[in-house]
């Protein structure tokens, strides 16, 4: 398949993805800007409840009539042995008493969301579905492809590609190390799949016949049009959208992603348990050389909740998971439609033919 055969197959007109970004980011009015500029948006649903999910999407309908994509997260779910809470718990009380927030208890897990919110996605039927750390079943696959529901899956080694071409996607998406937020690996050690994003996407191209689209680092036409030269049909890119001013990016995020001065990214367990590359900050620096005491995702993640969400409302970056990729201090402040003329303006300026 060409990339203009991709292009049409997804009803989208340019071949640029604005990334799922869980909590609060992907906004309706984000997402409907992409798709009317001509993008693919992206809703993140993996922290939403099914009704909510199903809410966010008639939201961005009412903005929009493209095809739009929702994302989940496929796995990683797993509740390990939990270890010894109490260092966590006695250095978070230390955090939460500086942010005027009651002493952490620790949260009781619900079950894996899962499979309520793939029922909502089924019931909402956006053009695409995609999903990372890990691969849903067979059966939930089948019911994608009756309902003409298209499958993008996230992939950090040239095995996990294969996996998911073999479980029947439409496209995988190659998230190389540069990537911001959580890493999507879900077969090998998080360590040995930490692949650039050009040499992971070269050697994913060789591997599947299904198209491959780029992810991580990609900032500019340009780094683009790179990842297309090497045989990418698609650029996901996230940080580069989180300073759109119709991003819900918190005001203390959106000032530390535009004064990052050197490459100040690091791959940190320590808001959510499971390795995901962020701006360094206070939080960081308190858990090094306290990794141990870290609990395994999702309690990590549900612990600190608390604490990032006092820390958005008190306009304080201190204590935020600050997630963004290595190409962060290239963020450009424009809205979404200004940012894909840009993008398309500098691909077609690196020699990327579109129309
Ligand atoms: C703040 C943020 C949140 C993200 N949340 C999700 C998510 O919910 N689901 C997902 O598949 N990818 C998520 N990603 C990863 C993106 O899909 C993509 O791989 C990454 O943004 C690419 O790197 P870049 O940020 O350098 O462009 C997130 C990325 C960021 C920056």
């Amino acid at each position: 398949m060409n990339d203009g055969d991709f292009l049409s197959r997804l009803g989208v007109k340019f071949p640029i993805i604005q990334a799922p970004m869980g909590g609060v980011l992907s906004t309706p009015e984000l997402v409907a800007a992409v798709c009317n500029a001509g993008g693919l948006g992206s809703l993140a649903a993996a922290y939403l409840k099914p009704d909510q999910i199903l809410d966010e999407f008639r939201r961005t309908r009412a903005l929009t009539d493209k095809p739009l994509n929702i994302n989940l997260f496929a796995g990683g779910y797993e509740m390990k042995a939990v270890p010894d809470t109490r260092p966590m718990l006695s250095l978070l009380g230390e955090i939460h008493e500086t942010l005027g927030l009651p002493a952490p208890v620790l949260p009781s897990l619900p079950p894996d969301p899962f499979p309520s919110q793939f029922e909502a996605v089924l019931e909402a039927r956006p053009a695409i579905f995609s999903f990372t750390f890990g691969i849903p079943s067979p059966d939930a696959m089948k019911r994608l492809n009756q309902r003409g529901i298209l499958a993008f899956g996230t992939a950090t080694t040239v095995e996990e590609a294969r996996l998911l071409e073999k479980a029947g996607v439409a496209a995988v998406v190659a998230q190389g190390a540069e990537a911001g937020a959580h890493r999507g690996t879900f077969l090998g050690s998080f360590e040995s799949s930490m692949i650039p994003t050009l040499d992971l996407v070269r050697a994913i191209r060789l591997a599947v016949s299904v198209p491959v689209i780029a992810s991580g680092g990609l900032m500019d036409g340009s780094d683009i049009a790179r990842a297309f030269e090497i045989g990418a049909s698609a650029a996901q890119l996230g940080t580069a959208f989180l300073t759109c001013p119709e991003a819900g990016t918190p005001n203390a995020y959106r000032r530390a992603i535009l004064s990052a001065s050197t490459d100040t990214t690091v791959i940190t367990r320590a808001f959510s348990g499971r390795p995901a590359r962020g701006l360094r900050n206070t939080f960081i620096n308190k858990l090094q050389g306290k990794e141990d005491s870290i609990l395994p995702y999702p309690l990590q993640n549900a612990l600190t909740r608390p604490m990032r969400t006092a820390a958005a409302k008190a306009d304080d970056a201190s204590f935020l998971s600050l997630w963004a990729g290595q190409g962060v201090t290239r963020a450009r402040p424009l809205p979404a439609a200004q940012l894909i003329d840009r993008l398309i303006f500098e691909m077609k300026e690196a020699g990327i033919a579109i129309k």
